[in-house]
């Protein structure tokens, strides 16, 4: 790879927690040696403004690279363009179902399904609750094929004290995936003897 950049494609799809994305575009952008190419899906747009203070102008600054959602001609809609993955954050229902059934209507999802075809790793992390038999079968049809199905899930065991930690902690498993350390991510390493985390 040119430069020997390591590249992470992100998605940021309309589902809620568009904060997971800004979280983990700002540890990315930190590291050396990995470029970002995110693509945003127009209900993103939507939560970004909705639910956080940032713009699409933030998360280019914080991108390597922001591809425009329609240009289907973009490096990552190639197998050819060699990436680490992608990592779709939050990912809706309406997004999963595109990828689950090859209809890639836009960037986000042709990015994804190539990540697919080429056989490379794609984290979903799917957002919506409660959920339907729909939503649960499309996730079954992509694990089945190895994609990582990863909830915005709460946990406990890291005594998050602000949402913020709480969100750290879904971009540590997400950054986990990929071989990476997010800074603060909290580890368990056993209830005896130890710290408690
Ligand atoms: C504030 C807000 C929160 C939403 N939260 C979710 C959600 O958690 N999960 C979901 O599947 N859709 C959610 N939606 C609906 C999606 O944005 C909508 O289905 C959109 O068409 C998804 O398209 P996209 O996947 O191309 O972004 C939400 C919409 C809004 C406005």
């Amino acid at each position: 790879m040119k430069n020997g950049m390591k590249r992470l494609v992100v998605g940021i799809s309309g589902a809620s927690c568009a904060n997971l994305a800004m979280l983990l575009l700002k540890q990315m952008s930190k590291l050396e040696g990995w470029e970002t190419h995110v693509v945003v899906s127009k209900g993103a747009q939507r939560t970004l403004e909705y639910e956080t203070c940032y713009t699409l102008n933030d998360v280019e600054s914080l991108a390597t690279v922001l591809h425009p959602l329609d240009n289907v001609g973009a490096s990552i809609a190639s197998g050819t363009f060699k990436t680490e993955g992608m990592v779709i954050v939050p990912c809706s229902m309406k997004t999963l179902a595109g990828i689950a059934h090859g209809y890639s209507d836009n960037l986000l999802l042709r990015a994804a399904d190539v990540v697919l075809k080429e056989r490379r790793k794609l984290v979903l992390v799917t957002r919506e609750t409660p959920l339907n038999l729909i939503h649960l079968n499309n996730m079954v049809t992509l694990a089945s094929i190895g994609v990582i199905i990863m909830p915005p899930m709460l946990t406990g065991y890291n005594r998050p004290e602000t949402l913020e930690d709480a969100e750290m902690h879904i971009v540590g498993k997400i950054m986990n995936e990929f071989g990476l350390e997010a800074s603060g991510f909290r580890r368990w390493s056993g209830a005896c003897g130890g710290e408690p985390r």
